[in-house]
């Protein structure tokens, strides 16, 4: 197994598995060390069964149910997610235009899954190239990059994230929004595992700072979300089929790229991994 960093601010390549076959204890301990370290690993050209990626997301924590993937499992595997554009009889097959805006995944609960994995099965293109690609910014690295100034300003600060402050995709039904009360986590959190610091704070879901006027924290709030995705901390995934990758909700944070349409099809198989403390 080797890991190939991508030479961007986050990412990296793992070759040398294959992921439908046994994973030794080593090759397990060496894949979450590559995923800690640098938020985003992905392994190219494999075929793997739903159930063997239930089974793979479950070595970095027990599955989480996202509140929107409850419409669009896979039959036979409940914990896996469809994300995609393509229709069957005038219906969707699963969920579309999903993460269109900067966001860590399901910030609006009160423990946010530790990572978030997706299996590229079909990938649009375009006179060869492919499209909807997937954007990370490195929240840690963006931190690391504050002045000293504004890290203490911003240390033990509390930020307000609300289910209902973000427009989305797909209606909330009133029982969705009465199962998410708005919830508080550090706008700074330290990585369950390595302990490193990163900025955790985005448009829309973060709705306000504790002990700060609201129009104080909303210019925060919008120059931080400014910041973290600034072009020197972001890796751009270009997905082929195939690819399975992870990413890590504590540092990083994403966005899909939508340039496609059908006819162009594009299908992913999403699993969430459990909780990660937001200390
Ligand atoms: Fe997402």
């Amino acid at each position: 197994m080797d890991v190939i960093p991508t030479g961007r601010a986050a990412g990296a390549e793992i070759t040398g598995v294959d992921l439908a076959g046994d994973l030794t204890p080593e090759t397990l301990a060496a894949i979450e060390a590559a995923f800690d370290a640098h938020g985003v690993v992905f392994f190219r050209g494999q075929t793997i069964t739903p159930i063997q990626q239930v089974a793979f997301t479950r070595h970095f924590g027990e599955i989480a149910f996202n509140v929107f993937g409850e419409r669009w499992s896979v039959p036979g595997a409940p914990e896996i997610v469809v994300v995609s554009n393509v229709q069957e009889n005038g219906e969707p097959v699963g969920l579309v235009r999903a993460g269109e805006r900067w966001h860590s995944d399901m910030v609006y609960t009160a423990t946010p899954p530790r990572g978030t994995m997706l299996h590229a099965i079909e990938v649009p293109e375009l006179d060869g190239l492919p499209l909807g690609d997937t954007m990370f910014a490195n929240a840690a690295a963006a931190w690391d990059a504050l002045p000293a100034a504004m890290q203490q300003r911003l240390e033990d600060k509390v930020g307000i994230f609300d289910f209902l402050g973000r427009k989305r995709s797909i209606p909330v039904t009133e029982d969705e929004a009465r199962r998410h009360p708005p919830v508080r986590h550090p706008i700074v959190r330290r990585h369950p595992r390595t302990g490193r610091r990163s900025l955790y704070i985005m448009r829309d879901d973060c709705t306000g700072i504790e002990g700060m006027e609201s129009d104080e924290a909303a210019m925060l709030i919008e120059a931080l979300a400014e910041h973290i995705t600034r072009p020197e901390f972001i890796y751009r995934h270009c997905w082929r089929p195939g690819d399975v990758l992870l990413w890590d909700n504590c540092t990083v944070q994403h966005k899909a790229v939508i340039d496609y349409d059908l006819p162009l099809r594009r299908l992913m198989h999403r699993t969430t991994m459990g909780a990660a403390p937001t200390m």
